[in-house]
């Protein structure tokens, strides 16, 4: 196909059914449907899920298999969130993309840092990762330990030698207490790493990336901006001089100094203005 009708095809809206639903903790459940367009989908991209009569969303991809079976981890949030909560299998919803970049595959040692539901992305990308890596800490954060999301699927993904998951919850409940950022600076001083990967809120990725800059290594972020056409256009998604649906998600660590001014400080509203973070 030419790149100008693969474009067409990824952003033309395609209806499916939802194959599964599964309850990943009391806020977040997986959901699984067939999608041949985002079956070669590669960790970082995100889709825009349509829920009829009510939004249409941007959402990581958690898994895309060959067969065309993709999945999307989904925290309630709000109402479009609410909805695909309260749906079943065999309901309708709509697809377009895969949309944006992915991460860059790195060999060697990684450390992974990821934040609720920016968890599904690293899930994804340490499954390519798998035969690569030497070493794999992934460190993930949540409030308490039932948000905790997909310990078991990171830790059977590399081998049990090279594996090391770090759960920080930020009750104390389980793990470490805190945020995700806090055992990032101990491990940095004791061990070297290849590259970080991160996802998750972004005052969380800007830490991380601040302590990257401190110990001189290698770091890909994924950014959550608004979005409402994913590919270029409204201008909702921006940061600096980057569409982050277009140019993004994945940004590195020399883009993110460009952008320092606002990664994990600000970002725009629907009307473009520019809001602090929450
Ligand atoms: C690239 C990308 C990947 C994402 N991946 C995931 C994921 O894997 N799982 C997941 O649960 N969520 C993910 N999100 C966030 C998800 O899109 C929002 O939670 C969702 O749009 C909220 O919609 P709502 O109607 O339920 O909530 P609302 O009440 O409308 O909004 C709640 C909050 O969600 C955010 N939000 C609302 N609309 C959008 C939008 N169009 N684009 C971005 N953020 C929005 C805002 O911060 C808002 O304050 C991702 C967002 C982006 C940009
Ligand atoms: S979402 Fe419209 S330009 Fe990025």
């Amino acid at each position: 196909m030419k790149l100008s009708a693969y474009r067409i095809a990824t952003n033309t809206l395609r209806t499916t059914r939802i194959l599964s639903v599964k309850t990943e903790s009391p806020t977040v459940r997986t959901f699984t449907f067939k999608d041949r367009q985002c079956a070669n989908a590669k960790p970082g991209q995100f889709l825009m899920l349509w829920i009829p009569g009510v939004d249409e969303i941007p959402l990581s991809i958690l898994d895309a298999k060959e067969n065309g079976i993709i999945s999307v981890a989904i925290k309630k949030v709000g109402e479009a969130t609410q909805a695909l909560h309260n749906k079943k299998v065999g309901e309708i919803i709509g697809i377009r993309g895969p949309f944006g970049n992915s991460f860059t595959l790195k060999e060697g040692r990684i450390l992974m840092v990821s934040g609720g539901t920016g968890t599904a992305p690293m899930l994804f990308l340490s499954k390519k990762l798998a035969s690569r890596v030497t070493r794999l800490i992934s460190v993930i954060g949540a409030k308490t330990r039932d948000e905790l999301l997909f310990m078991n699927g990171m830790k059977k993904t590399v081998d049990k030698e090279k594996t090391q998951i770090i759960a920080t919850t930020e009750d104390g409940s389980y793990g470490i207490k805190g945020l995700a950022t806090t055992p990032v600076e101990r491990l940095l001083e004791k061990e070297k790493f290849d590259m970080i990967y991160t996802c998750g809120p972004e005052q969380m990725m800007r830490k991380v990336f601040d302590l990257a800059e401190k110990y001189g290594v290698a770091l890909e972020a994924s950014l959550e901006r608004l979005m409402r056409c994913a590919v270029g256009l409204c201008g909702s998604c921006v940061i600096g001089g980057y569409c982050v649906c277009k140019e993004g998600p994945v940004f590195t660590a020399e883009q993110l100094r460009e952008v320092k001014n606002e990664f994990g400080v600000s970002k725009r509203d629907f009307d473009g203005r520019k809001i602090p973070l929450e």
